[in-house]
This record gives structure tokens, C-alpha cells and sequence, in this order.
């Protein structure tokens, strides 16, 4: 639809920014798009997802600079909004969500990735939060999620210089999880998306909220998290299974697809 594509394969689901003419820059439509596409994700079916960009030379190129260009305080706050309560759904959505970032990842570019659960990127990407540089501070969750990602004193550094980041230096500091090849990019994500989706579904989706729930409260808040999805997991179909196929020493035996979303 409009500016976003999406696609199935299996139980993966990929979302596509799809704006050339700016570099996929993020206007008001695009998030409109974005947030359309998101509302359309089957959870009952898919198990995991991708955003990626089209093209092989942006992902996301930032927020539209031309369309905030002559906001109003109430306006541009409004517009920050927009974009957080979006990436905080993507952060918060019960499923995995990848980036695959093929490109430039500047600005909401680079914040629409941090909001996902992996990072990976091409080799060309180039990641950055070029907002002061501009006039303006990160809008869409960057001087949050940053800090948490690479810590407080790597984020300051980032954002106050406005400096670019390759591939290789996102990998060395922990923004990246994997750099590729552009053309492995995507068959790699598709590789990694439909290796979590073969993993019994409750406990991936157990797993992301116990991560994402215990970082925001201290660790003994976090462990007794933990210990509730732990327990959340069993009586369930798919551990019964997992278990007894484990158990089971009949070595010739196939294990069959966990069912239970
Ligand atoms: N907003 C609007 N349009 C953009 C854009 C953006 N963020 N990024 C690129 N474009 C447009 C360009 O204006 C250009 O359009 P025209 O062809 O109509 O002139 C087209 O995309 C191609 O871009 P360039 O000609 O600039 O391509 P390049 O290869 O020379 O440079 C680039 C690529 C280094 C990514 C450069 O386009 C660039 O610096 N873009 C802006 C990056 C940026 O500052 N992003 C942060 C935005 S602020 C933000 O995101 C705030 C927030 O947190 C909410």
C-alpha cells in the first residue's frame, strides 16, 4: 500500500519502505503507510518479521526534512509523537522484528532500526543521527534507545558530533549484529527470520517481552519477570512436545512444526 510494501513468505513477513524519490525518508504518509501495514500483520500466522528499505542505497534516509521543515513547536512535537508511538508498537509488537538495513540508516532511519529486535546490515550501510546538524535534537526515540544500545558516553558522542558511522564501526560498537554483503542481505534475513520461526512461538514471544520488560525495571523486578513467562511457557503444547521429543532416543524420528502462537 501507498509508500510500504509487504510481502509473505511462510510465516516471515517482510515490510518495505518504499520511497525512492527521497531516499525513504519518513513523511507523515510514510508512517501513515507504516502504521497500515502493521495493523494488516496476521500474528496468528507470521512468527517473525523484516523491515528493510527498497533500493540498494538507503533504508531509511531520516524523517522528511522538507515536510518538517516549517513546523511549529505544537506541530513538530505532534510529528515526534507520531513517530514514537509507532516505533515503540514495532518495539513492543509480541513477534521479532528484524532490520535489514541496506543502506542509509540516518536520522528516524537509524531510529526505525533501533526500535526493531536485530540489526542487520549491508556493508554500504551508513548509520548516524544527524539531527543537531540540523537545528533539531533525534525525534523518533534516538536519544533513547542509542544510549541503551551502545551506552550513554558512545550515544553523546554520536549524536553532539552528527558524525556518520559505517558498517564496520556499527558492528564494533554493538548497533549492528551482523554486516553483509548487500546481496546476501535480505536472503540472510529471511535465513535468520525463518530460523526463529521454527522455534516454538510462545517462548520466542515469552522471551522478547522478558528482555524488553526486565531492561526498563531493576534486575530483582526483572528476574520475577522472568520467572512468570518461564512458567508461562509450561503446560503448553509446544514444551510438552519440545520436551518429550528431547526425551525421546528414538533417533529416526522427525520433529515436527510447533503449532502454538
Ligand atoms: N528528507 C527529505 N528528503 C530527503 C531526505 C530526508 N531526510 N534524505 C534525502 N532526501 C532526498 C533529497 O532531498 C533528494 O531529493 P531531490 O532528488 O528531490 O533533490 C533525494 O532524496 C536524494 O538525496 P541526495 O541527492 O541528497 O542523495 P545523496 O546521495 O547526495 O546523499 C544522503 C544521500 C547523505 C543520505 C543525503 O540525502 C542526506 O544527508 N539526507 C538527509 C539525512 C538526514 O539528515 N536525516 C535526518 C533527518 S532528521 C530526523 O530524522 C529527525 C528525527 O529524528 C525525527
Amino acid at each position: 500500500m501507498g509508500f510500504v510494501d509487504y510481502e509473505v513468505d511462510g510465516q516471515v513477513g517482510i515490510i518495505t519502505i518504499n520511497r525512492p524519490k527521497a531516499l525513504n525518508a519518513l513523511n507523515s504518509e510514510v508512517l501513515d503507510d507504516l502504521e497500515g501495514v502493521l495493523n494488516g500483520v496476521d500474528l496468528d500466522v507470521i512468527r517473525c518479521l523484516i523491515i528493510t528499505g527498497a533500493g540498494e542505497k538507503s533504508f531509511v534516509a531520516g524523517a522528511d526534512i522538507a515536510q518538517m521543515s516549517t513546523l511549529s513547536i505544537e506541530e513538530a512535537a505532534a510529528f515526534s509523537k507520531k513517530g514514537n508511538d509507532l516505533f515503540r508498537r514495532i518495539e513492543t509488537l509480541p513477534i521479532p522484528v528484524i532490520a535489514a538495513v541496506n543502506g542509509f540508516a540516518l536520522g528516524g532511519g537509524c531510529e526505525i532500526s533501533m526500535s526493531c529486535d536485530i540489526r542487520l546490515c549491508s556493508e554500504n550501510a551508513v548509520f548516524g543521527q544527524p539531527e543537531v546538524g540540523l537545528g533539531i535534537t533525534p525525534g523518533f526515540g534516538g536519544t533513547q534507545r542509542l544510549a541503551r544500545i551502545v551506552g550513554p558516553g558512545k550515544a553523546k558522542q554520536i549524536i553532539y558530533t552528527a558524525r556518520n558511522i559505517k558498517a564496520a564501526e556499527a558492528y564494533r560498537i554493538g548497533l549492528v549484529n551482523e554486516v553483509y554483503p548487500i546481496e546476501e542481505l535480505m536472503p540472510q534475513a529471511k535465513k535468520m527470520a525463518k530460523t526463529i520461526a521454527k522455534n516454538a512461538p510462545i517462548a520466542v514471544r515469552a522471551s522478547k517481552k522478558a528482555i524488553n520488560d526486565g531492561l526498563e525495571v531493576g534486575m530483582d523486578e526483572a528476574i520475577v519477570i522472568e520467572e512468570k513467562l518461564f512458567g508461562s511457557c509450561f503446560e503448553t503444547e509446544d514444551q510438552r512436545y519440545g520436551m518429550a521429543f528431547f526425551l525421546d532416543k528414538n533417533k529416526d524420528k522427525v520433529k515436527e512444526p510447533f503449532k502454538n502462537c
